[in-house]
């Protein structure tokens, strides 16, 4: 059965504090889902991360589309969630409204998500039967508006947000990211809303926790400050690949259990 709305709504009833992490190919998928993360996200992260951008603005619907079509193939029980990229939704609410609905039948995701306070789309997306994740603080989809990549909510900007949150939930989101906001804010949210949050920099007290899987698994060189690596997977591929290039170099490989007869 695959986790839904209602399932993370529970979660947060119950006090139990769940994992989202990003996916952006099959393998990885299918290794979360297993594992029993119960939320994949799709995120348009994708392009810093796996398709060399140097931030988030250059992903369109067709990469985002590639990628959460390689991931919903590899989920079993996770619910999919996929990144509405930037100027797929801005422009205009039927824009939107197509564009979350391509996400959900051609890609397969389960639900979207979306940055910033469109209430007016979160309100639609959610009559007409697709769930929304929303996103506030950092938004950087907005990298350029916001001059960089930096904390947001501190003083009296902390009510503006919360506010955001506030109006997205009543337009019918079922779930927040919070990120890089400061704790007591991401505490104070939490408290607020009905709705799980998902924080990422924004403290230990919301209701999820969300990390970009190459920087907890150790593939990035540079982690944000309120990123954790749980393992080095960059040095692991280099040993294996060096030890592979060693033994084709001295002969060793392919030897007989390695070839036909
Ligand atoms: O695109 C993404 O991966 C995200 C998460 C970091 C929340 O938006």
């Amino acid at each position: 059965m695959t986790i839904t709305i209602h399932d993370l709504a529970a979660f947060k009833a119950q006090g139990r504090r769940f994992v989202v992490l990003t996916a952006y190919d099959h393998p990885t998928a299918r290794i979360l889902d297993r594992a029993g993360v119960p939320v994949l996200l799709v995120g348009d992260s994708v392009g810093r991360n796996v398709l060399g951008y140097s931030n988030e603005l250059p992903v369109t619907m067709q990469e985002m589309l590639h990628h959460v079509r390689a991931v919903a193939r590899g989920a079993e029980r996770a619910m999919v969630v996929a990144d509405l990229p930037f100027m797929s939704y801005q422009a205009s609410l039927a824009e939107g409204v197509r564009n979350a609905g391509r996400l959900i039948k051609e890609g397969g995701a389960h639900a979207v998500k979306l940055e910033g306070p469109h209430d007016e789309l979160v309100h639609r997306l959610s009559e007409i039967g697709i769930p929304v994740m929303a996103h506030v603080g950092l938004t950087p989809q907005s990298v350029h508006g916001l001059g960089g990549y930096r904390v947001q909510g501190r003083g009296e900007a902390a009510q503006r947000v919360l506010e955001q949150a506030r109006q997205l939930e009543k337009a019918g989101a079922f779930a927040i990211v919070l990120e890089a906001v400061p704790a007591a804010l991401g505490a104070e949210i939490t408290r607020a809303l009905r709705i799980p949050t998902i924080g990422i920099g924004a403290g230990p007290d919301t209701d999820a926790q969300v990390l970009v899987l190459h920087d907890l698994l150790g593939l990035n060189e540079e982690l944000p400050r309120f990123a954790k690596r749980y393992a080095e997977l960059a040095s692991v591929i280099d040993a294996a690949v060096r030890a592979f290039a060693a033994d084709v170099e001295r002969g060793a490989f392919p030897d007989e259990e390695h070839s036909y007869r």
